[in-house]
């Protein structure tokens, strides 16, 4: 959440750093802000509302140095006066992150004497710099004792008035990355930031001190001048763009086949790097929204493959309930961006139990990657798109082959079998290519019109559902419930009116008469019916209304082909009632607060 980046070299800095935070755009995005030298000041331009607003009151100065924000609020509205960059004496900051005890910080620093105009955790941060600052003139000691004194998750960038030369940037808890190009030095909370100069970056890692100079940069650890690694960005950097989409989520949508074919010549190739649950008495998985719903889907896949006692849990309640692991529980964290609070929260908390660690991640050297015991990157690329999509898919797929190795050790799956299922994952790819070409506008239409929604389902098609309501509510803004099938008559089923869109995933042969059934339950009462089945599974056209139709596939595979037709749908209808479907309200990606 929030977007930060800074530049410091030859070229005139404010456009670099305007364009750099439309590529953070999606971390926040109800404010934003720039800070650059001029004549011996800082001057500061920030303005509530997207980026276009800040563009608006820019003045054409042209200097070599900037830094700039944009906001997801969390302490205080978003407003002008709320938004970063923030300045208290010599110091002016932009942050991402929260500083937790900034109420008994701001306490003490009124006493000494500090005003403040916004609300914002931020400003106490700057102040606590200029203070420390004023009593001690040595800037990186300053900044070193900001780790004892600051409670939190924060990244900064600094500028001290007196040194119109450099940035400084330091990171506790949220990600920071540090870039050198040809024509000069950046700083971002992520690689979409930087791609347009460079594909190599430095990672900050915990309490890392950097300090941006125009041609040089320096990195400080516990006082002493450090050497980093130089990393390089792997993926396509189309990857972070849009190519000709009119959304950055259709384009990762239709991104699925081509990451999904990669995915599986990488790891289907390479079992080894699978691992093994088979060693472990139980297995927590711990995520939180989408992430969470895949998991659903591995809970599922582990019991049915490998006749193991697991538990999904929601990595907001995982943390603070009371959970019975030990060295032989194996608690896998899902986490796209491997930075999301609850998750990394959850992560420690299993560690400090005792239990082995598996981060599912996608961010490269993200806080759960590094942290876990064992990492599976899922390699999606940059996904910039609020909702997920593709990252989920892959998710997926990643417990799916926990699964498939989980079936084949216990003598589940046999060798002939083992050979069809490879068969049908290589496969998935082309039959996804398939079930982009529907034609969803023409339910989009009918589902539009409606304030609510119910998915039903049951088992994995349970589990599905709970994404494609998911999908279909962050971005359409449309009231959407899940339930399994069989649930819905016990309360909910008072609420169908005429035609509320009831849409029913059937996958699963062996269940399919009994949610046929509460189709009928629910058509009878006026629904609006949508059905997303097998080809094979055969229902009277007289029972629904619509209908989808994908290729039967083995349950291992399946959920990563139903869920297309979902996403689809949630993003026509958001489309058909011109949404900002990338940038939903009062989301942001990443969810770095608690
Ligand atoms: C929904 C969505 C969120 C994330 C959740 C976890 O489309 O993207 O529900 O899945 O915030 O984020 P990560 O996976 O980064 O931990």
């Amino acid at each position: 959440m929030c977007g930060i980046i800074g530049y410091n070299g030859n070229k005139n800095a404010i456009p670099i750093v305007i364009d750099g935070l439309k590529n953070l755009e999606y971390r926040g995005y109800d404010s934003s802000g720039i800070a650059y030298f001029h004549n011996e000041k800082i001057k500061i331009i920030k303005e509530k509302g997207r980026i276009s607003e800040l563009e608006k009151i820019l003045d054409d100065d042209t200097p070599n140095l900037c830094i700039g924000h944009t906001r997801w609020a969390t302490h205080g509205k978003p407003s002008k006066v709320n938004s970063h960059p923030h300045k208290s004496g010599e110091i002016t900051i932009v942050h991402n992150g929260i500083i937790e005890n900034y109420a008994s910080l701001k306490e003490d620093l009124i006493k000494e004497g500090y005003t403040f105009l916004s609300e914002t955790d931020t400003e106490v941060a700057a102040a606590m710099i200029d203070y420390l600052y004023s009593k001690d003139n040595d800037k990186l000691k300053v900044l070193e004792k900001l780790e004892d004194i600051l409670r939190g998750s924060y990244a900064l960038l600094i500028l001290f008035r007196d040194d119109p030369d450099n940035i400084y940037a330091l990171r506790k808890g949220s990600p920071l990355i540090v870039a050198k190009s040809k024509t000069g030095n950046l700083v971002a909370s992520d690689i979409p930031a930087i791609l347009d100069y460079t594909k190599d970056y430095y990672l900050l890692d915990e309490n890392d001190i950097a300090i941006i100079g125009k041609n040089d940069i320096k990195f400080f650890k516990d006082g002493k001048e450090i050497t980093k690694n130089l990393l390089t960005f792997e993926f396509d950097i189309s990857s972070a763009k849009k190519d000709g989409y009119k959304h950055y989520m259709l384009k990762e949508i239709y991104e699925q086949p081509k990451v999904i074919r990669n995915y599986l010549d990488h790891y289907l190739n390479n079992m080894d790097l699978i691992p093994d649950l088979s060693v472990y008495e139980k297995v927590h998985i711990v995520a939180c929204g989408s992430a969470y719903h895949a998991g659903l889907i591995g809970n599922y896949l582990f019991e049915e493959y490998g006749d193991m006692e697991v538990t999904c849990y929601v990595a907001s309640e995982y943390r603070y309930k009371k959970n019975f692991i030990n060295d032989k529980t194996l608690v896998i964290l899902i986490s796209q961006s491997g930075e999301t609070a609850d998750t990394i929260a959850s992560l420690r908390l299993a560690k400090e139990k005792g239990a082995k660690t598996l981060g599912i991640v996608n961010v490269v050297g993200s806080t759960i990657a590094r942290e876990s015991d064992q990492v599976i990157y899922i390699n999606a690329g940059c996904e910039i798109a609020v909702a997920t999509t593709k990252a989920y898919t892959l998710q997926v797929l990643t417990l799916s082959l926990c699964a498939y190795k989980l079936g084949i050790i216990k003598g589940k799956i046999d060798k002939n079998r083992e050979l069809e299922l490879k068969k049908s994952y290589y496969n998935l790819s082309k039959e996804i290519e398939e079930v982009l070409n529907f034609d969803y506008k023409k339910y989009a239409k009918r589902i539009a019109k409606s304030k609510n929604a119910f998915f039903i389902g049951r088992l994995i098609d349970y589990y599905i559902c709970e994404e494609g309501s998911l999908k279909l509510k962050e971005i359409s803004y449309i009231h959407s419930e899940t339930y399994p099938a069989g649930e819905l008559k016990h309360g909910t089923i008072s609420l169908i009116e005429e035609n509320t869109p009831v849409i029913a995933v059937i996958t699963d042969k062996k269940i399919a008469e009994k949610t046929i059934s509460n189709i009928k339950e629910v058509r009878a009462r006026g629904a609006y019916t949508l059905i997303l089945k097998n080809k094979d599974i055969e229902i009277s056209p007289d029972i629904y209304d619509d209908v989808m139709e994908i290729e039967e596939l083995n349950d291992l595979v399946s959920s990563i082909l139903t869920i297309v037709p979902l996403q689809m749908l949630a993003y026509h209808v958001a489309d058909s009632l011109g949404y900002d479907i990338d940038k939903p309200r009062n989301l942001a990606k990443s969810v770095t607060v608690e």
